[in-house]
Parts: structure tokens; sequence; C-alpha cells
């Protein structure tokens, strides 16, 4: 857990930083394109993907040490427990999935504003 925490902190704080306070005009240059820039940068999906796995790992881990303290029948605490991990996982899982296969042009239209660049793309 300690050594999750040191990293989550330059994880989570570099990532407000990078998301909120570096770009020009701050926390409103946070968009669509934005975060889709980004996630086409293999550098920040790994930063991201760290950061989504630690988070719920420690998180359930951390939730898991809280059940095992106050739950004091045994088969709740496995029920708990379980379904901690089963959403840890599920969660870990799908946002892997969503960093590493997203793509901005997938069911734009003519009318989005994202055509023309998703038509030079292809
Ligand atoms: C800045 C980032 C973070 C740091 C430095 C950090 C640090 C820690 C440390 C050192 C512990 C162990 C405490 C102990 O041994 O008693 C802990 C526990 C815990 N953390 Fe984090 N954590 C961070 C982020 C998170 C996040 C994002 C979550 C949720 C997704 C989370 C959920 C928990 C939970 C549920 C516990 C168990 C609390 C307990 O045992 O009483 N933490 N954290």
């Amino acid at each position: 857990m300690r050594a999750s925490g040191v990293v989550l902190v330059v994880l989570i704080f570099g990532h407000l930083f990078v998301n909120l306070v570096a770009p020009e005009g701050g926390v409103h240059a946070l968009n669509f394109a934005f975060v889709a820039g980004k996630f086409a940068t293999p550098f920040w999906q790994w930063w991201d993907v760290l950061m989504l796995w630690l988070a719920f790992i420690h998180g359930a881990n951390g939730m898991r040490t809280l059940v095992n303290d106050y739950v004091q029948n045994a088969t709740v605490r496995t029920v708990l427990v379980a379904a901690l991990w089963i959403a840890a996982a599920v969660m870990i899982v799908l946002g892997t999935l969503v960093v590493f296969t997203f793509d901005p042009c997938l069911g734009v239209t003519s009318d989005s504003t994202l055509w023309e660049m998703c038509q030079a793309a292809a």
C-alpha cells in the first residue's frame, strides 16, 4: 500500500497538473480533443493505464482491509471481498480496453466538427 501510494502521488498529481494547470487557458482547455490527443500518445496511454490499475488495486486492497476489520460474519466478508476484486477486475479490463482502443473517429458523421479531420486521417 505504501509503495503504490508513493507512485500514486506522482501519477495523480502529474495527471491533475497536466490536465488542469499546464494547458494554456488552464481547466478551460480540457475538452474531447484534448483527451483524444492524450490517448493518441503511448506515454499518456501508459500513464493513465498505470494510474487506473494502481488506483483500483490499491483501492480494492484498502477496502479489503476495512471489510476484514469491520465485517464479523465470515460468509458476508467473503462475498464482499470477492465483489471488491470482481469490480476492480471488470473496471481494470474495461478501462484498459478504452485507453488502448480509443478511436475519436468512431461513429463520426458528416455533421460532426471532427468529420474533416477524420476524413483526412482515414
Ligand atoms: C495520492 C495518492 C494516494 C496515497 C499516497 C495513498 C496512500 C495510502 C496508504 C499509505 C495507505 C495505507 C494506510 C495504512 O497502512 O494504514 C492507504 C490506504 C488506503 N487507500 Fe490510499 N493512497 C492514495 C490514493 C488512493 C486512492 C485513489 C484510493 C481509492 C481508489 C485509495 C484508497 C485507499 C483505501 C480504501 C485504503 C485503506 C484505508 C484503511 O486501511 O483504513 N487511496 N492509502
